[in-house]
């Protein structure tokens, strides 16, 4: 509420605010409810903020454990890594496919659930009545032997991915309401930021990676702890050591 005052307060004396972030912009575009802009700013940050990095600490703490899969990736941004933003995280596929495994194991949002407005009957024949709550489950979903198989504990990206005749990896998406919407909702209701996500997120990821390896700081046999809350969490946080690659920094003078 502070903020969006001293917002409120700047743009009243200015008549336009220098500042670009999105609090600015909604000032910026005509809303005034101060209480509304407040929610603004605390469902992005739940919404955007907190589900981004739960599934960048995931991510991160399974390529450290899958060298393989890093490699994979570190070539990738060799790759892209001269390219404009959004070229760069477009062709990503490795990448948005280790994302996409990392939230089946692991999804920021790990239960979603709506409260009935009214008595109803679901599709299967389920009767719900007025207040009842009803609850998906996107961890239990991306653990499931009959969608994933019996390998469904292995964190396994190109279960994500596809040949096409020419040898070209791609991306497949499967039927939206079994994933990866769920992970995002699906419907009416589905994650505006969905795609939004995936940019910041390809986008940390080639800037990290490209010029720092992470190594969990953990002892021998360290397994984490997944913590079900609003957003997904790891237990205490993924405790790293971050060390500079010596092989790409020569990439990385290149370009710079
Ligand atoms: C990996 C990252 C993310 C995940 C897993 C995720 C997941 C979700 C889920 C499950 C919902 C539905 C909540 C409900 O049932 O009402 C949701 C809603 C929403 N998300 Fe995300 N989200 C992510 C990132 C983002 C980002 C980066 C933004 C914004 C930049 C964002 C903005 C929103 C907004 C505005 C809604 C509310 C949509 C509505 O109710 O109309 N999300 N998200």
């Amino acid at each position: 509420m502070k903020f969006v005052r001293e917002k409120k307060q700047e743009l009243a004396d200015k008549s336009s605010l220098e500042s670009v972030d999105l609090l600015s912009r909604f000032l910026s575009s005509g809303l005034t409810d101060e209480n509304f802009a407040t929610d603004i700013v605390i469902s992005f940050i739940l919404a955007g903020r907190d589900t981004t990095s739960a599934a960048l600490t995931w991510f991160f703490w399974l390529l450290s454990k899958n060298p393989g899969v890093e490699e994979k990736i570190l070539k990738e941004i060799k790759v892209k890594s001269g390219l404009p933003v959004l070229e760069e995280v477009k062709d990503m596929v490795d990448t948005h496919a280790c994302l996409c495994d990392t939230m089946r194991l692991y999804p920021p949002v790990p239960v979603d659930g709506k409260t009935e407005e009214d008595n109803d009957v679901l599709p299967d024949g389920t009767v719900v009545k007025k207040g009842t709550i009803v609850a998906y489950h996107p961890y239990a979903i991306g653990r499931m032997v009959m969608i994933w198989g019996s390998d469904w504990a292995e964190f396994k990206p190109e279960r994500w991915l596809q040949r096409d005749e020419g040898g070209k990896w791609s991306f497949v998406g499967r039927d939206p309401y079994t994933y990866p919407y769920p992970v995002f909702q699906a419907g009416p209701r589905v994650c505006l930021g969905n795609v939004m996500a995936f940019l910041q997120m390809k986008r940390v990821v080639s800037g990290v990676l490209r010029r720092f390896k992470v190594v969990p700081a953990v002892e021998d046999g360290f397994e984490p702890s997944f913590i079900v809350s609003l957003t997904s969490k790891m237990k205490g946080g993924f405790p790293a050591r971050i060390e500079e690659r010596r092989d790409l920094k020569q990439l990385i003078m290149r370009r710079d």
